[in-house]
């Protein structure tokens, strides 16, 4: 392949945008840019300040003052506020069931975007979210809408949790991948929407590798 390009991965929750995503960036050497997590740290420190979740222009000058940046750890990639790591904290229940609220208003989009864009200047990057094909990186040159069932979803999360230990019931993290597909799908600015030039990748029932191998032949045939 000649020359760097962008890579935009969207879908619903838990499709599995984070793990294809920084597979693909390390084995192409790209740059990850999670931007769910830009959301998830902007909803943690409205939470610690205090600041209504519905009150667009508190938010907004909160969001001013916060610097997010990612930063490779030996485990993966680390998100921080500031100076400290808030990798953990950012997926804690209390900030996952108030995330689609933060995101859905207009200014914080505005400002994450921005940002987003800047952080994809270089080229060779890999960028995963929910508004990446049509409105962070139109003109990206790979485009996928990830997709699975609801059940697998709701599975993987559930297996994954697990893994790490935390106990969590099968049926209340399918209802909140539900509800947060539905308000990230469904709000006014930049919804959870298929770009017109995406490909749409169904994974229920494959495998990780399976799903990196599909995208790795979707980018040779696009990009020659
Ligand atoms: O990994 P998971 O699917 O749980 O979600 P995430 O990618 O960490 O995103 C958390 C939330 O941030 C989503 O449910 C959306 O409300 C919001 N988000 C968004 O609005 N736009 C993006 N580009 C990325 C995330
Ligand atoms: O970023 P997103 O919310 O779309 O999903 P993720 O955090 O990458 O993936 C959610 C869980 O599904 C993780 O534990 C992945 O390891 C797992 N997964 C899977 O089992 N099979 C896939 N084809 C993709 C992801």
């Amino acid at each position: 392949m000649s020359g760097k390009i962008s890579i935009a991965i969207d879908g619903p929750a838990s499709a599995g945008k984070s793990t294809v995503a920084k597979i693909l960036a390390k084995d192409l050497g790209y740059i990850y840019v999670d931007t769910g997590a830009m959301y998830r740290a902007i909803t943690y420190a409205s939470l610690e300040q205090q600041v209504d979740p519905s009150d667009e222009q508190k938010l907004s000058e909160l969001v001013r003052q916060l610097t997010i940046s990612f930063k490779q750890g030996t485990d993966g990639q680390l998100v921080f506020l500031g100076d400290r790591d808030i990798t953990e904290a950012i997926r804690q229940p209390n900030v996952t069931n108030l995330v689609s609220q933060v995101s859905a208003h207009k200014e914080i989009r505005l400002e994450l975007v921005r940002r987003q864009r800047q952080l994809a200047t270089s080229g060779g990057v890999v960028m995963d979210g929910r508004d990446i094909g049509t409105a962070v990186l139109p003109q990206a040159e790979v485009k996928i809408f990830l997709v699975a069932s609801v059940d697998e979803r709701a599975e993987r999360r559930y297996k994954e949790n697990i893994a790490k230990g935390i106990m969590t019931d099968y049926e209340s993290l399918k209802a909140e991948i539900e509800a947060r597909d539905y308000k990230d799908s469904t709000r006014e600015n930049s919804p959870l929407v298929q770009a017109e030039d995406a490909i749409r990748l169904d994974t229920t029932g494959l495998s990780i590798n399976e799903v990196v191998t599909s995208i790795k032949n979707i980018i040779k045939n696009k990009v020659k």
